[in-house]
């Protein structure tokens, strides 16, 4: 056999395995990445929610519901006057909880605080909560995003 046809068949089976390699590199590494980089999911559109009645919710506490897939706290003050917010820290979306102790809403994570208007008071976090209308049709609580 020609050294010239040995050195090119040699050649041949070099590509062949390195293309082989590469292609068994990408077949692991594609499911590895996709594990660790989830494809965002929508939001769900969710508007309103309805939670339950009046008298369920007792003056002074504060209640974690679900708002679409993130977690809203209902409020209901010592007046009896309710307020409801979205319950995800500004400052690296902790869920917030009403502190009875403290008369105001306070964030775990990095003991983050808001005033009972949803005012970031003390700590990291740099914004307001969002805050939710709170709708009182019959003795049915709704909470809805829309102005
Ligand atoms: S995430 Fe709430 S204070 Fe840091």
């Amino acid at each position: 056999m020609e050294p010239g046809l040995r050195k090119s068949r040699r050649d041949f089976l070099n590509y062949l395995l390195g293309f082989g390699f590469i292609g068994w590199l990408i077949s692991v590494l594609y499911p590895v990445i996709k594990y660790i980089i989830p494809p965002k999911l929508p939001e769900a559109k969710i508007k309103s929610v309805k939670l339950g009645k009046v008298d369920d919710f007792k003056p002074g506490t504060g209640t974690i519901f679900k708002f679409g897939n993130k977690p809203g706290l209902l409020l209901r003050l010592e007046n009896g006057e309710f307020r409801a917010f979205s319950a995800v820290c500004t400052h690296l979306d902790c869920t917030v909880q009403y502190r009875e102790d403290m008369k105001a809403i306070w964030c775990a994570c990095h003991n983050g605080k808001y005033d009972l208007n949803g005012r970031n008071i003390s700590g990291p976090p740099p914004r307001p909560l969002e805050q939710f209308r709170v709708i009182i049709r019959g003795d049915e609580i709704y909470v809805t995003k829309e102005a």
